[in-house]
């Protein structure tokens, strides 16, 4: 457990949205999900401390392009030292198209969408499915159980709204807390 990450949560709970980094068996559900190990430009959006980063830079080809966007300048530069072969950007997805060149075909995204107000959501979704290439797949994880409230089923909904093809892999029982991965297309 990194303090750093413990730390970011305590200044920015909105953003950070989680106490407890996710697992390396939700990181590779994450990466099988996502296709990284197919694609040519892999984005991932709030690594955090980078728990999904270094299973996304095993797994993505050898010359398979990877950045990441880290809202955090604190976080986005921890992760940037313990992968110092990576982009790693500090800037918002909010702002996507002013951080990449190109359409990414894998995005794998660490956001804490339930702690998002539904403007928030809508303004990110807009710029991933923009940039997100025609035949590729965005992925993003929610935790088992919340995804039955309100907020969960509204995500759901939203999806729904901007892919056509949503599916969900097994639920993760080694993370805290179980978690499951959509995976969509558009
Ligand atoms: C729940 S943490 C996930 C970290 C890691 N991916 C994991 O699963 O353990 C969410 C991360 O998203 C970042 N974040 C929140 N809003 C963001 C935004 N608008 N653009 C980029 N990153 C953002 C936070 O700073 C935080 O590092």
């Amino acid at each position: 457990m990194s303090l750093g990450f413990l730390r970011e949560f305590f200044k920015s709970p909105g953003s950070v949205g989680a106490v407890w980094p996710s697992s390396p068996a939700l990181a590779r559900a994450m990466v099988r999900a996502a296709n990284v190990a197919a694609a040519d430009f892999v984005l991932e959006i709030g690594p955090g401390n980078g728990a999904f980063t270094g299973p996304i830079l095993d797994s993505k080809r050898p010359g398979a392009r990877f950045v990441a966007i880290e809202k955090s300048p604190d976080l986005a530069r921890a992760v940037a030292g313990r992968y110092p072969a990576a982009k790693i950007v500090a800037g918002c997805a909010t702002r996507l198209a002013e951080h990449i060149d190109g359409s990414p075909d894998s995005v794998v995204s660490g956001l804490p969408w339930a702690a998002f107000a539904e403007s928030l959501q809508d303004a990110i979704m807009h710029q991933i499915t923009a940039a997100l290439h025609p035949s590729g797949t965005f992925a993003t994880f929610a935790y088992f159980g919340p995804h039955r409230l309100k907020a969960g089923r509204a995500f759901r909904s939203k999806l729904g709204a901007h892919f056509r093809d949503i599916r969900r892999t097994p639920v993760v029982l080694a993370n805290i807390p179980p978690a499951f991965v959509y995976y969509c297309r558009k």
